[in-house]
Order: C-alpha cells, then sequence, then structure tokens
C-alpha cells in the first residue's frame, strides 16, 4: 500500500472526508464534515465531496468514496437511506468528473469491514467475521479468511416481516425512545438471525452506537463472541481510503 489516500463517507445526515496514514489507519488532518444536502442527488451529493477534497492542500492522493448503496462495477444499485436518484446510476463516473479525478467507489459497510479488517477489531481473525454498523439503517460486512464479500445487505434480513434495520437500527433506538434494555432484545433477536444463516466466527459491531457497547453488548446472549468495533466514526473514511489504492480506479470519463 502506498502510505496515504484521501477518504470520504457519505451518509443520509453528514459527508466527511480526510487524509489518511495507510499505515497506521489513523487521519493525518481533522476530518471535514459538510451536512448532506437535501435532497441527496448524485450531483448535489458531488459537490460537496469536491468541496471536501478541495479543503485539503495535500490534494495528489488515491481518493476512496464509501456510501449507503450496493455498489457494482462503478454503478450504485440501491438508495436506502438516500436519494433514489442513485439506483442504477453511473456514480463512480460522475463522482470522478466532478471531482476531476479517478475515484474508487464502495458500500459504506464494507469500508467500514475493511478498515476493522487492516487496523481494527477484525485484524488477523480467520473463519467468517459478520461487521455490522448500526446506526441510520444496517449496514454489514462480510469477510472470511481476511476477503471482503462486498454489499452483502444483511440490514435488510427480514425479521417478523420486517427488514432488519427498520426495527433495529441505532436510529430506530432514538426514535422510538426504546430503552437500551428493549433495543438489546431487538439486537439479540436480529444477531440470532444471522447466527442461524451464517454461523460466524465473530461479530464486530460499529456505527454510532458503538460508542456506548457498555449498554447493550453484555445484555446479548449469542454462540458467537461479539465486540465493539475500534475504528468508531472514522471507519467509513479510513477504509474508503483504503480501498482506493487496494483496487483499479474508475478512470475520467472522455470529455471530463
Ligand atoms: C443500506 C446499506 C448501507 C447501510 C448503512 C442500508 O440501508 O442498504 O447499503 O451500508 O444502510 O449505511
Amino acid at each position: 500500500m502506498s502510505a496515504f489516500a484521501f477518504g470520504i463517507d457519505i451518509g443520509g445526515s453528514g459527508i466527511k472526508g480526510a487524509p489518511v496514514n495507510l499505515d497506521t489507519g489513523e487521519l493525518t488532518a481533522e476530518r471535514v464534515r459538510i451536512p448532506t444536502p437535501q435532497p441527496s442527488t448524485p450531483k448535489a451529493v458531488a459537490k460537496v465531496a469536491a468541496q471536501i477534497l478541495s479543503s485539503f492542500t495535500d490534494n495528489d492522493l488515491e481518493v476512496g468514496i464509501a456510501l449507503p448503496c450496493v455498489v457494482s462495477a462503478g454503478m450504485t444499485r440501491s438508495a436506502a437511506n438516500i436519494d433514489k436518484k442513485w439506483i442504477n446510476y453511473p456514480a463512480a463516473d460522475v463522482l470522478a468528473d466532478v471531482l476531476g479525478r479517478p475515484i474508487s467507489l464502495i458500500n459504506d459497510a464494507d469500508a467500514a469491514g475493511l478498515a476493522e479488517l487492516y487496523y481494527g477489531s477484525a485484524k488477523d481473525k480467520s473463519g467468517l467475521v459478520i461487521v455490522t454498523t448500526l446506526g441510520t439503517g444496517i449496514g454489514s460486512a462480510m469477510i472470511y479468511n481476511g476477503v471482503l464479500i462486498p454489499n452483502s445487505e444483511l440490514g435488510h434480513v427480514e425479521i417478523d416481516g420486517f427488514a432488519a434495520e427498520k426495527r433495529a437500527a441505532a436510529g430506530v433506538r432514538t426514535r422510538e425512545d426504546l430503552t437500551w434494555e428493549a433495543y438489546a432484545k431487538r439486537l439479540q433477536k436480529y444477531y440470532r438471525t444471522l447466527e442461524s444463516l451464517f454461523s460466524p466466527d465473530l461479530f464486530v459491531v460499529g456505527g454510532g452506537v458503538s460508542r456506548n457497547p457498555d449498554k447493550f453488548l453484555p445484555l446479548l446472549s449469542l454462540n458467537t463472541p461479539i465486540v465493539p468495533a475500534r475504528l468508531r466514526n472514522s471507519a467509513g473514511i479510513v477504509g474508503a481510503a483504503a480501498y482506493s489504492v487496494s483496487t483499479p480506479t474508475t478512470a475520467i470519463s472522455a470529455g471530463a
């Protein structure tokens, strides 16, 4: 890996970016955060991403961008917590055009998973690790023997007739004003379901809620070890940056 890259994490409420030291997984400067434009259309979001990138002077780094969509072959294929225009959208080409340089695109939870794999709680773990991010939605990264299986979308597993993230995302706890005990019951059901489907060797729990692991992890009773993520709210930035140097980038399209 080259030593530095730039990561941008596009979320439903904020877009964050910072340069990353890839040897340590640490941000080399304080991240810049700008609220996500509403509606969060690709063009509006791309402009903010460009603004964040240009606010750093050390500006010839590889750029990785994470966003809450299924990503395949540079196209975004889904849009659960972001404007629907992202569905079947040539996001990598458009972002590269607006940012004026090649970029790499990855699902946000996959980026968080890579960050945990390279620098955090999933490092040196063999077998199947499932990283979940509990935030506005639920994101997931499946890592088998150190290899990411992208776009797993385990927040959309259906439980009791609902997509799991509609009952167990961290945002639901706040919105429904659930006690930690009530919220833990929902997580218990969620992680039990994942256990019965995938028999993982380790769960890693990230997202905003992982700031308070003591409030809910001890309340869960699972066969699989479950640990908090280590990178907390920089995981998307760090994972996107790391991904940018480990994958072929999308070239700026002709005419840009
Ligand atoms: C999206 C995922 C995303 C997760 C976390 C889900 O609603 O479908 O792609 O990783 O939210 O942002």
